[in-house]
């Protein structure tokens, strides 16, 4: 049965009779922590049902930015190559309830190659109801940022989308290979943001002008980086796995690709949560 208990002073969610609130989701199973804030309100059934309700006010002139990802406690982004082997279910959870907030998905184009992106997939159908009602779009819409182009246009990404959904948006740059360009305009909608870099102040502000007030980055490292240099991120949720990996500056990067920051970006730890060992931390910029 489903209870709510104190243990250790920490507030604990298990599966089976906890009632009521209406906000147990669907697939929801497992025990759930929440370390911060503490005590937990009684009403709040699911926390990762949370991550729907936090506050993203979009800052003048560009949506608001939250990058999600996970790492080991080493830092570690990625196992041979991939981020799968750092996840789990509760990981799964929260990144899904992130997509659930995203007007769009941005994304550099290492990790739509590393991780064989594909389309968004449809949120839970209470997130669905929530998106139209709000009169957004059911699914977040994917940016991929890319100066290459050196994308596959009969990638599922591109090829394989609900035929009811826009195509994705390649954000990329004026010297891009022509011929590149012209395989992918039939599949996806080419932006160019800059001569030989994408300016990803000026990408923000284009998709402001399209009404996407929450942008979602899932990375990588390179990308992550550019948008905390230039001060264009509001929140970091990351995933901490109880993992162990080496290799961190070589090739298992860690959060952030590049040099030292110039002013160490400060952030304020929002919410903790824990499952099966793993930590769910939302921190805000300040
Ligand atoms: N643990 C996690 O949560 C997580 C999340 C995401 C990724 N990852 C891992 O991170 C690795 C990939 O990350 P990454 O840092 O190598 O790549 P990335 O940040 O995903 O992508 C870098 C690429 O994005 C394009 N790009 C980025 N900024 C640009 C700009 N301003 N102008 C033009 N193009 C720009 C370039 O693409 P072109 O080369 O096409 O020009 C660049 O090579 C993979 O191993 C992946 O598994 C882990």
């Amino acid at each position: 049965m489903d209870e709510q208990r104190e243990v250790l002073g920490i507030s604990r969610w298990t599966t089976g009779g906890f009632s009521t609130a209406g906000s147990l989701r669907p697939g929801y199973r497992r025990d759930v922590d929440r370390l911060l804030p503490d005590p937990a309100p009684a009403d709040d059934a699911d926390p990762v049902a949370a991550y729907l309700d936090d506050a993203r006010p979009a800052p003048p002139g560009r949506p608001w930015v939250v990058v999600g990802m996970v790492a080991s406690v080493d830092g570690a982004t990625a196992v041979d190559g991939r981020s799968g082997g750092l996840g789990g279910p509760g990981d799964r959870r929260v990144f899904r309830a992130l997509r659930g907030v995203a007007d769009m998905i941005l994304v550099g184009a290492g990790t739509v190659r590393a991780e064989g992106y594909r389309s968004p997939r449809t949120p839970d159908d209470d997130v669905v109801a929530r998106r139209l009602a709000e009169g957004r779009a059911p699914r977040p819409r994917l940016v991929v940022v890319s100066g290459s182009l050196d994308l596959d246009p009969e990638a599922p990404l591109f090829a394989e989308r609900p035929d009811e959904d826009p195509p994705p948006v390649v954000a990329t740059v004026a010297s891009a290979p022509p011929e590149r360009r012209a395989a992918l305009e039939p599949v996806a909608e080419l932006v160019a943001c800059g001569p030989n870099r994408v300016d990803l102040t000026g990408l923000l502000a284009v998709l402001d002008d399209v009404g996407a007030g929450v942008v979602l980055c899932e990375g990588g490292p390179d990308l992550n980086h550019q948008l905390l240099a230039a001060g264009l991120v509001d929140e970091v949720c990351l995933t901490i796995s109880p993992r162990l990996v080496g290799g961190v500056g070589g090739a298992g990067r860690s959060l952030l690709a590049g040099d030292s920051l110039p002013i160490p970006a400060r952030l304020r730890l929002d919410r903790v949560l824990a499952e099966d060992g793993f930590l769910f931390c939302r921190y805000l910029v300040s």
